[in-house]
């Protein structure tokens, strides 16, 4: 792969995706044959909020590639805690490690990581923004229960706004023919950037308010949870949760085929009753997730072998402009050079695609 590290599963090609998928799918039929063959290598997990499923499925994959991994699920145990700088904590663990693996509140906290590391960094989820190794696992998971990864319909529903996963799959499934239905309140709408490139893909979709109006048309259902943690009062959460909850008479409308998935953890927006319905695809999608980063670390790793370490290049550096959204790295990590692309009069923030229009 021409790519070192994966900040936004877009930045690799989708022979690339190919690739991944297929190995991921070779080891779920042979795993022993994958056994020891990351030997030596040592992978950091350095998350700086919680998870289940990410972090143990990247665990759990080199361990059982053979290799071993050193980390923290909880910054205030480690010299975050003192003041250190994301730059400085990243230039360290680099030093010890062959990968590192990032998960942080702030969006774009991964690309800021990937400018000072010595080694391949993943992006583990940067705040609202991305997930693109949960976009990874839902690509294994689509194509081993569906088959395909185009010509459907997939709608998504929930907290489309704050979803990083959401808008790391639109972004993936949008390089082929596909249509989306988005369903979700006003408030909670996908972002105008996420919309932009759905725009420029030319995949038609659609912003809808009812499930279950939607839900007969579907090929694909991704639920998600609404992301708690990213809102600024108690009182909108309030008001937001459980308008979207999928229950066994909402599936009755559904197609046969239908296949319901949600990168998880839920809470009430798929009733339990849902969980043996033979379209409920979401545990065997966590599952998926092990096998989608087994592949993923061997890719990297093999790959990353013949390079040699540059610090990546500002492409357009811009300590003159300030990023507008105060969920950016930039905005909690004073030292990190400000970057922006520019795009038809906009300047657009390279660490968390903030679009700005200068006065
Ligand atoms: N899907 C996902 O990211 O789950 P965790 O937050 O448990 O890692």
């Amino acid at each position: 792969m021409n790519v070192r590290h994966l900040i936004d599963l877009n930045d690799f090609t989708t022979a690339d995706w190919h690739r991944i998928i297929r190995l991921a799918q070779e080891i779920m039929e042979k795993p022993q044959d994958y056994y020891g063959t990351c030997q030596g290598k040592l992978m950091a997990t350095l998350f700086y909020e919680p998870s289940t499923r990410t972090q143990m499925s990247f665990q759990a994959a080199m361990h059982r590639l053979g290799g071993s991994v050193i980390g923290f699920d909880n910054p205030l145990n480690s010299s975050v805690s003192k003041g250190e700088s994301l730059a400085d904590t990243i230039r360290i663990v680099s030093g010890y490690t062959h990968l590192v693996t990032i998960r942080h509140p702030v969006e774009g906290a991964a690309q800021a990581a990937s400018r000072y590391s010595s080694c391949p960094v993943i992006n583990a989820g940067d705040g609202g923004h991305l997930h693109p190794t949960q976009t990874l696992t839902d690509l294994v998971t689509l194509t081993k229960y569906k088959g395909t990864l185009q010509n459907m319909t997939i709608g998504l529903c929930g907290d489309l706004k704050n979803g990083r996963t959401v808008h790391s799959i639109l972004k993936a499934l949008s390089r082929f023919p596909n249509k989306f239905i988005l369903i979700s309140t006003k408030e909670l709408a996908l972002p105008a950037y996420v919309k932009d490139i759905l725009n420029a893909s030319g995949c038609p979709f659609e912003e809808v308010y009812s499930l279950e109006e939607a839900i007969p048309r579907l090929d694909v259902l991704y639920m998600t949870r609404i992301q708690k943690e990213r809102f600024s009062s108690e009182e909108e959460y309030e008001r937001q949760k459980n308008v979207y909850v999928l229950d066994r008479k909402k599936l009755l409308r559904a197609r046969a085929d239908l296949a319901v998935l949600h990168p998880l953890p839920r809470v009430d927006e798929i009733t339990p009753e849902v969980d043996s319905d033979p379209r409920a695809l979401y545990f065997e999608q966590a599952k998926c997730g092990m096998y989608a980063r087994m592949a993923l670390i061997t890719c990297l790793l093999q790959d990353d072998a013949s390079r040699s370490f540059k610090e990546i290049p500002l492409s357009h550096p811009r300590n003159d402009i300030k990023c507008t959204n105060p969920k950016c790295i930039t905005n909690h990590e004073p030292s990190l050079p400000h970057t922006f692309r520019e795009n038809g009069g906009m300047f657009i923030c390279e660490y968390c695609d903030e679009r700005m229009i200068l006065q």
